[in-house]
């Protein structure tokens, strides 16, 4: 027997059903990121405050495993941890989408004359100290992929609090590679490289 449901009611009905599906989880993020996130990142994940990170089209699965490690604590932030304590795996993975989605502002250009010094090491390493390039990695434009983070645009400040975390093994939760270049980069090469990728786009 042939059933009788005319087309466009089916139509409406998918089309309500999947309102109801979609709707609330980007809305849910956006809550969350308004009232627990935005004072520190900005509303757009553009944060204005130099010690705190931007994460404005940062890479999804970076943003998740970061969260998902402030809540464990295997990354240690006294400032995270708290914040993401009370989150639901959906509430983190909705979080990661929505900053992975938002537009990063363009960097700013600093010093110059370190701007090439960071540049320089950016692409080639050093191979005097066994620094490797950062392009092989976070991409030569700075927007990394899947759990290479996006470096482009990144806060001076914060950029060097990580280097420092890395180099005196304080950051450990992923890839061991970090906690050599910090160690092996000159203070110069630190401070040089964090101003070129502040400067990219
Ligand atoms: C009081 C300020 C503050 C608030 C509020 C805050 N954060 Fe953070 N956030 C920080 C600081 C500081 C760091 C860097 C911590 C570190 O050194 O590991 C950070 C780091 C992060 C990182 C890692 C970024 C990276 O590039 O590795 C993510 C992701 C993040 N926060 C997401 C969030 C989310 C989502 C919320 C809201 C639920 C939030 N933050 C609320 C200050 C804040
Ligand atoms: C073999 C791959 C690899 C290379 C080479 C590499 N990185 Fe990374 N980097 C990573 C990964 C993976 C992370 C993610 C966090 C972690 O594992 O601790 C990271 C994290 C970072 C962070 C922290 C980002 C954030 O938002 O907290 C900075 C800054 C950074 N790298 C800069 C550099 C610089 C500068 C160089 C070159 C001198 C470099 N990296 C070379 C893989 C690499």
């Amino acid at each position: 027997m042939k059933s009788f449901t005319p087309k466009p009611l089916i139509a409406f009905a998918c089309l309500a059903l999947s309102a109801v599906i979609a709707a609330p989880v980007q809305a849910d993020a956006e809550a969350i990121a308004n009232e627990m996130c935005a004072g520190c990142h900005g509303a757009d994940g553009n944060s204005m405050v130099p010690g705190f990170p931007k994460l404005a089209g940062q890479q999804k699965v970076y943003l998740l495993r970061e969260l998902k490690d402030y809540r464990s604590g295997k990354r240690v932030s006294e400032i995270m941890a708290p914040l993401v304590s009370t989150l639901s795996d959906q509430d983190v993975a909705d979080l990661a989408d929505f900053y992975a989605k938002q537009k990063p502002a363009p960097g700013v250009a600093g010093n110059p004359a370190l701007l090439s010094v960071g540049k320089n090491l950016y692409l080639k390493g050093n191979s005097n100290t066994d620094v490797p390039s950062c392009d092989s990695c976070h991409e030569e434009d700075g927007s990394g992929s899947g759990k290479f983070p996006r470096v482009a645009g990144q806060h001076v400040d914060y950029a060097l609090d990580q280097f420092r975390l890395y180099a005196t093994g304080k950051r450990t939760n992923g890839s061991r590679v970090m906690q050599a270049v910090a160690n092996r980069m000159s203070e110069e090469e630190t401070r040089a490289v964090a101003e070129y990728m502040a400067s990219m786009p």
